[in-house]
């Protein structure tokens, strides 16, 4: 196992013993939704945003137990994104993290109630004064995640996603698109960390740049998969983008053109790290793993 694969396996284990903390089962009839939370949530997925949060948060000295609460926080904010995203009004997929997805193992109307539920309690998580002492921190938190997860972010580049089924997006639609669907959660993950220390506008600034790059890759690399994986190895239903009409990197630019690109933001997002010197080692080889990646 590679460092990095090491350190994805645990930041899994470590949010994994978070969720099921988290997400205790009750008595009541309500208990279908947590199971259906903790169905989606737990055991599964690569755990790349905690794993990029606890790697920001030791470069630049976190305490662990508040990186791991924000890492939670963002891990349920993301698997919410996925459930929804699956469900038959979005892009209608019945395979996921090597599962079947939420909706087609529960139902419809829970798997929205269940992302619904991940989605609020993010921000219970975050509000919580385990998260940090200082509340204006905790507020400064949850301010960010809501913008990353909205209209300017997660959300607004969803609704991008869906009209570019209909009508062709350009080069420049599809990267602000990229960048708000995929890279604002992202961009949360690297960034999340110097909020819970107060870091400088350099670092924040660097930590940005970084991000940038690194969530625009990591999108080009998810669309290229769809094209080219190997949905056992994938998890998911492949093929589905070109299927739909999705104006994606690929679609517009094909594959070599898309692989260039990727390794081209690669450069940008390891020049963005320099300030940190080698204490930025795992993210520099982050860059890599998402340019070779096949999950
Ligand atoms: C999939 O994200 C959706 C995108 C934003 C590209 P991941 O590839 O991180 O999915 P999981 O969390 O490992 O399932
Ligand atoms: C979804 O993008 C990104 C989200 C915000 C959920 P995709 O639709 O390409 O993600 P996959 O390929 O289904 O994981
Ligand atoms: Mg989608
Ligand atoms: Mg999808
Ligand atoms: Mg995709």
């Amino acid at each position: 196992m590679t460092p990095l694969n090491l350190k994805l396996s645990e930041a899994r284990t470590l949010v994994d013993k978070l969720f099921d903390d988290e997400l205790k089962i009750p008595e009541g009839r309500e208990k279908r939704v947590i199971e259906a939370m903790r169905y989606s949530a737990i055991g599964s997925g690569k755990a790349f945003r905690p794993f990029l949060v606890l790697t920001v948060a030791k470069m630049l000295d976190v305490p662990q137990e508040q990186a791991a609460r924000v890492a939670v926080a963002l891990e349920m904010v993301h698997t919410y994104s996925l459930i929804h995203d699956d469900l038959p009004a979005m892009d209608n997929d019945t395979l996921r993290r090597g599962k079947p997805t939420n909706h087609v193992q529960f139902d419809e109307a829970t798997a929205i109630l269940t992302g619904d539920a991940l989605l609020t309690q993010a921000f219970e998580v975050l509000a919580n004064e385990k998260t940090h002492p200082d509340a204006t921190v905790r507020i400064k938190l949850i301010e960010a995640l809501s913008k990353a997860a909205g209209t300017r972010g997660m959300i607004g580049g969803q609704m991008m996603d869906l009209l570019g089924e209909k009508e062709p997006l350009t080069l420049k639609e599809v990267e602000r698109m990229q960048s708000m669907k995929t890279g604002a959660l992202l961009e949360f993950a690297c960034t999340a960390p110097a909020i819970l220390i107060g870091a400088s506008d350099e670092i924040m600034q660097a930590l940005k740049a970084y991000a940038h790059a690194m969530g625009l890759m990591f999108q080009i690399t998810d669309d290229i998969l769809d094209v080219e994986g190997d949905s056992a190895t994938v998890g998911k239903t492949l093929g589905k983008d070109s299927k739909a009409h999705k104006s994606t990197f690929v679609s517009l630019l094909g594959l070599e053109e898309a692989r260039q690109l990727a390794r081209d933001l690669g450069m940008e997002a390891k020049a963005a790290l320099k300030i940190f010197d080698d204490k930025a080692d795992m993210l520099n080889h982050t860059t890599s793993f998402i340019l070779s990646r096949n999950k």
